[in-house]
């Protein structure tokens, strides 16, 4: 193969543009698939992106395709849309040197449109600027070539028009993919070099990667070593996914292709397969750094299910290495897991797949963002092994007099809205707790604005409130800000002078009587009345912020039945008991396990 016949790209745009829609035809114009109902969509080969509609992993395939009589090689590394996975379009990107910015010319530039388009442009990325959807009788190609200028500035004349559903314009973009995009800056002479882009796992052939060769080449059955703990493997497959794997011998630079070592042969995202002779012979760490936003505790339905849950939870996590698990427990849910995300759709979707996938079925308490403290005291210091405290817990916090600061994470928040909506909007990130940046008009009926934002106050519902509030008008997108100083305070729930600990939160001072309001009120609807009377009162530093109570009740569940049969007396007293069992048990008082589950959510 010559490296001049390769290109490696991949496919941006917001969500619901046209990415997958547009990655079939591309497939169907290089034979890989025949054109019909049966294939729409193959990239999204997971059933739960199936369902959802939406690409969760990123999944290549290597095209051939003939152009002025050449052969090229055309490698489409497809990626996932929604912010949450925002790390694996960043990966994918890494092995691309271009990328096709595919926008839809009837809603115009979104929010992801401009976090992608910068994705790009920070990686030094070719960009073809695409319109999709021109066959839409609404759609308005002339004004959104205006947004593109505007925001972008980019030539209205370099701006390609295509409808992905009906083909028109596909051709003329595969020849642009050809003509615009570099081949990869590959060097054969050098030492065999791959970075490992994503990996998954196959049951009976261990860890599968997928691997973008930076230089030399490689052969099945050659010996190689991982970077990250120089162990010597034996490479015992290879091959080319269209998107199915055609087995290959020989790969070279440039090239995007998976590789396997064999049950034992290791491999993780981020980690670099080298050959036997390179010179690099220091282990290095490769973990991708990953930002976790998002930390939910996720625990057996079933105490007797923890094997098979931990099972699944491992193999998963190899195929979705933004996730990272921590063993935890608790009282009232037993033996489980702290499992950092992306974002709430990624919590999501690893649920989903753990069910769909690996039929574990799990238990997922409330989601809570990541805090940092500053703590004094030798003590405490050395305990944490510094000062600066990451809490992905409000259980971990120590006793608030230890505490110099508090930290939360910030987003910058871009929104693109229609400007009657900009009122709304405002009103909405204000109540939201955030700070207006400039906004910059993106024609005369669309504006973007930018908020600085609590993740806190973003991860829950923002995304839905904002669609409501603006009939669905309105695309959101956020990226990091980093951790910044607050006034955060921990709120305790106590239940006739116990305190729970499950049910302690972290909560902003402006929000004290809100939240512990909240709080109590949705306790007093959980928790059944029961032999005692019950005081449900949520604190904060001694401070009782708000103050329900469950008045007590003999709930005899055999009155109704008048003496009557004996036997059916004994089976509800019996279906009572095992209903208890379910309970946990605080100061007398039984809470149904859900609560914990329950409760902290909106
Ligand atoms: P995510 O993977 O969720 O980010 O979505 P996507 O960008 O891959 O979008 P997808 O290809 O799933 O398309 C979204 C919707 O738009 C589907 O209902 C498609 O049928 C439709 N669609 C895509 N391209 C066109 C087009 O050129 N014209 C029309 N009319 N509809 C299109």
């Amino acid at each position: 193969i010559d490296v001049a016949k390769i290109r490696n790209f991949s496919i941006v745009a917001h969500v619901d543009h046209g990415k997958s829609t547009l990655a079939d035809r591309l497939l169907e114009l290089t034979g890989v698939i025949k054109p019909g109902h049966e294939n729409r969509q193959v990239l999204d080969q997971l059933q739960v992106e199936r369902e959802r509609g939406i690409t969760v992993k990123a999944v290549t395939a290597s095209l051939n395709y003939t152009f002025n009589n050449e052969q090229y090689l055309l490698n489409l590394i497809d990626t996932p849309g929604h912010v949450d996975f925002s790390n694996e379009v960043v990966r994918s990107v890494k092995a691309c040197q271009g990328v096709i910015l595919l926008v839809d010319a009837n809603e115009g530039v979104q929010a992801q449109t401009v976090a992608v388009h910068s994705l790009a442009k920070r990686n030094n990325l070719i960009i073809i600027p695409t319109l999709n959807k021109v066959d839409l009788p609404r759609a308005d190609p002339e004004n959104v070539k205006a947004q593109l200028k505007s925001l972008f500035n980019i030539n209205p004349d370099d701006v390609m028009s295509i409808s992905a559903k009906k083909g028109w314009g596909v051709q003329e973009l595969l020849q642009a993919v050809i003509t615009k995009i570099p081949p990869p800056p590959a060097d054969f002479k050098k030492h065999f070099k791959a970075n490992i882009i994503d990996t998954w796992h196959d049951k009976y052939r261990g860890i599968m990667c997928l691997a973008y060769i930076e230089s030399g080449t490689i052969q099945v059955g050659q010996t190689v070593k991982w970077r990250s703990d120089l162990k010597q493997h034996t490479l015992k497959y290879l091959a080319l996914l269209r998107p199915g794997e055609e087995p290959i011998d020989k790969a070279v630079a440039g090239q995007v292709v998976m590789v396997g070592c064999g049950p034992k042969g290791g491999g993780c995202v981020g980690d670099q397969l080298l050959s036997l002779e390179s010179a690099e012979n220091i282990k290095v760490a490769t973990a991708p750094t990953v930002k976790h936003m998002v930390y939910a505790g996720i625990y057996p339905a079933d105490q007797s299910q923890h094997t098979q849950l931990s099972d699944a939870i491992k193999k998963l996590a190899l195929n979705d290495s933004a996730v990272s698990v921590n063993i935890d427990s608790s009282p009232a849910l037993g033996q489980g897991w702290r499992i950092g995300f992306l974002g709430l759709l990624h919590l999501d979707v690893f649920t989903q797949r753990l069910l769909q996938e690996h039929k574990a079925e799990a238990i997922l308490t409330a989601p809570s963002v990541p805090y940092k403290i500053k703590v004094k005291g030798s003590k405490l210091i050395k305990q944490y092994k510094g000062d600066e405290v990451l809490i992905t817990n409000p259980l971990q916090l120590p006793e608030a007099s230890n505490i110099l600061e508090y930290y939360e994470p910030l987003v910058i928040g871009t929104i693109i809205t229609p400007v009657e909506y900009i009122g709304a909007v405002t009103t909405l990130c204000v109540d939201r707790r955030g700070t207006p940046l400039p906004s910059s008009a993106v024609d005369d009926k669309m504006t973007m604005m930018q908020f600085v934002l609590p993740l806190s106050e973003v991860v829950i519902d923002f995304h839905d409130t904002l669609k409501s509030l603006t009939s669905g008008f309105a695309s959101f997108d956020y990226q990091d800000h980093g951790f910044h100083p607050s006034a955060l305070v921990r709120m305790d729930i106590v239940l006739n002078g116990v305190l729970v600990d499950e049910l302690c939160t972290i909560v902003h001072t402006s929000r004290l009587e809100y939240t512990a309001k909240k709080l109590t009120a949705k306790l007093k609807e959980m928790i059944p009345r029961q032999m005692v009377q019950i005081a449900i009162q949520a604190i904060v530093s001694g401070k009782v912020y708000s103050r329900e109570t469950i008045k007590a009740y003999r709930k005899d569940v055999t009155a109704k039945l008048y003496g009557g049969d004996i036997t059916r007396r004994k089976k509800l007293l019996k279906q009572q008991s095992e209903g208890k069992k379910k309970m946990r048990s605080v100061a007398n008082i039984k809470i149904p396990r859900n609560t914990f589950i329950d409760v902290l959510k909106r």
